[in-house]
């Protein structure tokens, strides 16, 4: 006669059991199953990268601030509406998210011309952008995450043309939230990467992190354009006090309410 283990076994010996299965280690980011198959466990690293890898080090604490500032920013846009896959946060540098299927794109807002828009395009850094700009890139590191067109977009099924104009409105109404919360933090919400992913239902939800690695943040009260920088700029162009910046950051988000 077989007997089935698990009649005899408590639920919290069964929890205990689990063994959570790496699924996906990216460079800021580790992806764990947890023993419900629509939930996902998200483990923040302080691992820092730019330049597509070729740069590589270590924040101190960023694992745990992006987390928290993540958690924040996600709970305001749920107030205003809008879906992200946050659950909540079991510890400071883990989240617990709703199993999406990430879209292979990262949506970047501009509301002033900096980074690759001003190496690519020769606008000049600071020059201001209305309407805000919204651009697709392919997320493929072995092809450096390129800029892709209308076009390539259809061409590469990377999402339906709905769901593109999808993206473009979240993105937008996104942006204005957000922009909105930063100006009040003295901060100026320069240009950002989203991402994106589906459900099981194809729901369109927000989704990775919203963080000073994300994010190129204005001190507004420092008007000399090295000082003024407070997010993952300071690593990329080595400008030094990285972790004191990303600190100040989240001080500033934590400290305003919505
Ligand atoms: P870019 O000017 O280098 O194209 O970056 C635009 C924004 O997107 C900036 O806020 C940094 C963010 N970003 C990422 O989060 N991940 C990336 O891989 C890249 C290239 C940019
Ligand atoms: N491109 C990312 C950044 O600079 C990181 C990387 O590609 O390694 O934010």
């Amino acid at each position: 006669m077989q007997i089935c283990l698990t009649h005899f076994l408590p639920f919290a010996m069964l929890h205990i059991m689990f063994t959570p299965q790496k699924l996906y280690e990216g460079k800021a980011k580790i992806l764990y199953t947890t023993d419900d198959p629509t939930i996902l466990l998200t483990v923040f690293k302080d691992d820092a990268t730019a330049f597509n890898a070729q740069k590589r080090g270590t924040i101190v604490g960023k694992g745990d601030i992006n987390c928290a500032m993540s958690q924040h920013l996600f709970r305001l846009l749920e107030t205003q509406g809008m879906a992200t896959h946050l659950i909540d946060c079991p510890t400071p540098n883990t989240m617990r998210v709703r199993a999406v299927k990430i879209l292979p794109l990262e949506v970047v807002v501009r509301n002033i011309a900096a980074g690759s828009l001003c190496q690519q395009t020769g606008l000049e850094l600071g020059t201001s952008l209305t309407p805000p700009l919204v651009e697709f890139y392919y997320k493929n590191d072995a092809l450096g995450d390129p800029l892709l067109t209308g076009d390539r977009l259809q061409l590469l099924h990377l999402a339906t043309p709905a769901q593109v104009a999808q993206l473009r409105t979240m993105a937008l109404q996104i942006n204005a939230v957000l922009s909105e919360f930063f100006d009040k933090c003295g901060i100026t919400l320069v240009d950002f990467k989203l991402e994106f992913g589906l459900d099981q239902q194809q729901t369109i939800l927000l989704a990775d992190e919203i963080s000073p690695d994300t994010c190129r943040l204005w001190n507004q009260a420092e008007s000399d354009p090295n000082l003024r920088v407070m997010d993952k700029d300071r690593f990329r162009r080595d400008l030094g006090q990285v972790e004191e910046a990303y600190q100040r950051v989240l001080e500033r988000v934590l400290a305003q309410d919505f």
